[in-house]
């Protein structure tokens, strides 16, 4: 296999502020331990060239953090996210971004938009600073790329808020197509669109992918769409990744507790007559990043969990880091 992006033991904390109480401590010399949020606890993963990755888990569970330290913007802790071999970010006291191949497309497009410019400074602003295209090649570029995502050209001479949501997504997606990516890190792109616009910008990341050769990572809540758009998904807890494999077979078969639970909690995936009775919440909550359970993240919500399970971390092997994953099915 052929790897665009790859990730080796990536991990990343941050520290909490410390509170009122916590700064007296430590002025008396009590206390003193730093508190830090495990967003990303070590994740190797590699994405092949023009392949979509999915990714899932929970609210907090680490997705855009990840996303963010591939995309170059985000210095990991430890460990190295590599494009083609090359770390996206410099490591060191002030880490640089040192990669354009990867370009994110983030859910709000219109906090992404500075409201003052003109859709073509937006669009071209990058490729002229990085040298891709010189200004007077920018008018054709901003129109090709406009056309790429189904823009009038006519557009170049607006502004963000003379386009509606959908809209705003295309040219927040035009604007990074622009950079001439290999990759894009698509974090919850149609999360804030309307249900009627979201197919229309899903189809076009399919487009996309299909006439560009775009590798793609996804993220996102919705099970359904995650399940349509990608080949492979990675299924996140607490900053891990539990599952990771073929799509469709993920969905069939799945063989972490968790993942289970994530798609019995999933309606929409049953509404194709499926087993519309089989839906159910995962129980208990979500541990805190702060303080991560030892042994295996899920335990503590996991039907299955032992005294292995308690204390013992399972690692990602077969696709599944589990110390009792759920059967394969024979298809
Ligand atoms: N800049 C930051 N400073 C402090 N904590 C952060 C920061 N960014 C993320 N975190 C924490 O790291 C954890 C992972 O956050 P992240 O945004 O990656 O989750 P997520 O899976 O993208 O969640 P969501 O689905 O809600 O977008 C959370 O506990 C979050 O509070
Ligand atoms: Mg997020």
């Amino acid at each position: 296999m052929n790897a665009l992006i790859e990730t080796r033991a990536v991990a990343r904390r941050f520290r909490e502020a410390p509170s009122l109480g916590e700064r007296i401590a430590r002025l008396v010399g009590a206390g003193g331990d730093d508190r830090a949020v495990h967003a990303v606890d070590g994740i190797s993963l590699s994405v092949a060239k023009g392949e979509v990755l999915g990714l899932v888990g929970e609210s907090g569970c680490g997705k855009s953090t990840l996303g963010r330290m591939i995309a170059g913007i985000l210095p990991p802790s430890e460990g190295a996210a590599l494009i083609d071999g090359v770390p996206a970010m410099s490591g060191g006291a002030r880490p640089v971004k040192t990669t354009t191949r990867v370009q994110m497309v983030f859910q709000d497009p219109f906090a992404s938009l500075d409201p003052r410019m003109r859709i073509g400074d937006i669009i071209a602003e990058g490729p002229v600073a990085n040298g891709q295209i010189k200004q007077s090649e920018a008018a054709a570029d901003v129109a090709r790329w406009l056309a790429m995502v189904g823009l009038d050209p006519s557009a170049a001479q607006r502004y963000p808020h003379q386009f509606s949501g959908g809209q705003r997504q295309r040219i927040a997606i035009a604007r990074a197509l622009a950079m001439r990516p290999d990759a894009l890190i698509c974090d919850e792109p149609v999360a804030s669109l309307d249900v009627s616009i979201q197919a229309q910008i899903v189809n076009l990341f399919l487009k996309l992918r299909r006439e560009l050769g775009l590798t793609m990572i996804f993220i996102s809540h919705d099970l359904s769409l995650v399940r349509h758009v990608s080949d492979r998904v990675a299924i996140m807890y607490l900053g891990r990744i539990v599952e990771i494999g073929n799509s469709r077979e993920i969905f069939a078969a799945p063989r972490h507790p968790y993942t289970r639970a994530l798609l019995d909690s999933a309606p929409a995936l049953r509404l194709d007559g499926e087993d519309a009775a089989g839906f159910k919440p995962i129980r208990g909550e979500l541990p805190s990043p702060m303080d991560p359970p030892p042994g295996c993240h899920f335990h503590a919500r996991c039907p299955y969990a032992d005294a292995t399970c308690r204390s013992i971390a399972p690692v990602l092997e077969g696709g599944v880091a589990c110390h009792h994953p759920l059967k394969e099915v024979p298809s």
